[in-house]
């Protein structure tokens, strides 16, 4: 693998709020950008920069991650979360219940031999690193099926992506979507990160994020490659991402409404 982290290099963020959110849920995308950048601006770390943003996404209630996480069938809240980085780590939990930052507790298992976590063992892990264990309101909201994510890129060149998801409106209990599934909904390398929103069966039958990943290090245009990426998909099921390389700024780009923003 090509490493490029400790070259210095311009920090930039991008972040999405899902596909399927309107404009009125572009103030808590805003407040995640403007506090990874922050970070970055004083020289803290992508992965720093890339958790604080979601954190951030995962406590409005607005936006189906953490508080405003989709309620599953059987009025159950699981949650799913995944972190990479272009050091090639990896951590994802899925399915974890009383956990207001899945975050947080996905990152943890970035430095762990195991990588993938589920349900009552998420939640065990989370208790044995000190995460409390708190009731999490979750939201009923039929529509708006989607996820937040981040993908930062630091000063040394290291490159993080995020997300985190309430998955979709009425989910049985132990669904899993692509969130937590490498390549599907998350994949960085040392050219590119990217966070994938909308369906997740159907990212996931895809494996949208690695496979576009696969065309910028053939050398295709970034937001050429995400266009690409969305057409992959028919109208009538919702899709997005957002992406960031290892130069320049971030993009987004949706078959449907979906918040984003970017600085760099
Ligand atoms: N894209 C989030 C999910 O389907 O779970």
């Amino acid at each position: 693998m090509m490493d490029n982290v400790g070259t210095i290099s311009s920090p930039a963020i991008v972040c999405h709020g899902g596909a399927g959110h309107s404009a009125k849920d572009q103030p808590g995308v805003d407040a995640a950008v403007e506090a990874g950048w922050n970070i970055l601006q004083s020289g803290g770390t992508a992965l720093d920069a890339a958790l604080a943003s979601v954190v951030i996404m995962e406590d409005d209630p607005a936006l189906n991650a953490g508080t405003g996480g989709r309620i599953r069938s059987d009025g159950s809240l699981q949650l799913d979360a995944a972190v990479m980085t272009s050091n090639g780590q990896y951590g994802a939990i899925t399915c974890i219940q009383q956990t207001k930052n899945p975050i947080l507790v996905a990152a943890k298992l970035l430095d762990e031999k195991v990588n993938i976590l589920a349900g009552r063992g998420a939640r065990e892990f989370a208790d044995s690193i000190g995460i409390d264990r708190e009731d999490v309101e979750g939201s009923l909201k039929p529509t708006g099926n989607d996820t937040v994510g981040a993908v930062v890129r630091d000063e040394t060149g290291l490159i993080v992506a995020a997300s985190s998801t309430g998955g979709c409106t009425a989910m049985p209990a132990g669904r899993i979507g692509d969130v937590p599934l490498i390549g599907a909904g998350l994949w960085c390398d040392e050219r590119v990160g990217i966070a994938a929103t909308g369906i997740g069966e159907q990212i996931t039958l895809k494996m949208s994020s690695v496979r576009i990943a696969d065309r910028v290090a053939e050398g295709h245009d970034l937001e050429e490659v995400l266009k690409w990426g969305i057409n992959q998909y028919p109208s009538d099921v919702e899709v997005g991402f957002i992406a960031l390389a290892s130069e320049g700024v971030g993009f987004g780009l949706a078959n449907t409404k979906m918040p984003w923003a970017s600085k760099g």
